[in-house]
């Protein structure tokens, strides 16, 4: 079996320390988390989180024989401080995030998450929260739908494809995915190549839905904070809106030298500083693509975070 390419290169770049204390953000059914947990040594500490209560109760399952070492916790990364310091955790030798939904979230009809499943419109991670799929298609305004299809699907016929939802909730609320599936499809004329046409209206409405790009920005400048001097922060990221918040997160604390008028330079960015460890991105290879179709957009990013911008300065000469 081939082996995924993006763990193995994820866990390179993160530079495991044995005795290292590390976040895995995004611990789904815990593939990461085991993998960091075979490279940390017994003074070695974990702590995961994720959303969705499903994850953490099939990971908790999955790594009971590290019981000690790893603790599971149930939130949003946008709040990994306050997860942080609830598990005594002040600073940490790396965090990674693994953004997106898992495969058990999109296999499972019932979480309404995937146009190739039946199943009631739902897409929340965490489902305790209010809003869902359903919620949306049929209570919102047409500009509003719009607009999510266009913010955060890009999707081009944003205009056509709410209008063809309001249309058919006039008959009767869309409740399920094969049934919204249907009606974008029609919107824009049917299949014509390998992708859906529902594609980027699933990924909309799933990021409004969770309200996923708020929570990355907010994420990511928290995890920034928590890494140690020499901490690394390692994202993948699964489309454009993504992987630009975690770009442009990463550039600020890279950040840059200004030449001054009076002679020097000045580093302009924003604190705690860091360096590139990926010099652009990974992308998994063409084999990794074939056995998992979802890893064909993904893209790794890695800084770590140093102690002040002279060090990048003496570093790099
Ligand atoms: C691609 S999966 C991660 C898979 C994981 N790396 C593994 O090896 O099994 C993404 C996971 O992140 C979780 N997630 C997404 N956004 C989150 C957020 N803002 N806070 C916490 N968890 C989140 C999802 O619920 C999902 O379980």
């Amino acid at each position: 079996m081939h082996k995924p390419v993006m763990l193995i290169q994820m866990m390179e770049l993160l530079s495991v320390k044995k005795e290292g204390v590390y976040i895995d953000a995004t611990v789904g059914s815990g593939g990461h988390a085991k993998a960091l947990l075979e490279r940390l040594g017994v003074d070695g500490r974990l702590l995961g989180i994720d959303r969705d209560e499903d994850a953490i109760k099939r990971t908790e399952k999955r790594l009971l024989d590290r019981e000690g070492q790893c603790q599971l916790l149930l939130g949003n990364f946008s709040d990994i401080k306050g997860l942080a310091q609830k598990a005594r955790v002040k600073e940490v030798d790396g965090i990674v995030m693994d953004l997106g939904m898992s495969s058990e979230q999109i296999d499972q009809g019932d979480r309404g998450f995937s146009f190739m499943h039946e199943g009631l419109l739902d897409m929340r991670m965490d489902r305790t929260q209010a809003v869902t799929a359903e919620k949306i298609v049929n209570t919102y305004d047409r500009g509003e739908i719009a607009d999510i299809l266009w913010n955060f699907g890009e999707e081009k016929a944003s205009s056509r494809v709410a209008n063809r939802i309001v249309l058919a909730r006039q008959k009767g609320r869309i409740k399920t995915t094969k049934e919204l599936a249907q009606i974008v499809s029609d919107a824009k004329g049917g299949r014509r190549g390998r992708i859906h046409p529902a594609t980027k209206t699933f990924q909309a409405l799933r990021i409004a839905v969770n309200r996923e790009l708020e929570s990355l920005s907010k994420g990511l400048e928290e995890a920034v904070g928590l890494l140690r001097e020499g901490g690394r922060l390692a994202v993948i990221s699964y489309h454009s809106l993504e992987d630009r918040n975690v770009k442009q997160c990463f550039s600020q604390h890279v950040g840059r030298w200004e030449s001054l008028n009076e002679g020097g330079s000045r580093w302009k960015g924003s604190m705690p500083v860091a360096q590139w460890i990926t010099h652009t991105f990974v992308v998994p290879d063409q084999e990794e693509v074939q056995q998992n179709p979802r890893a064909r957009s993904s893209k790794l990013r890695v800084i770590e975070r140093i102690k002040n911008a002279e060090e990048k300065k003496t570093k790099t000469k």
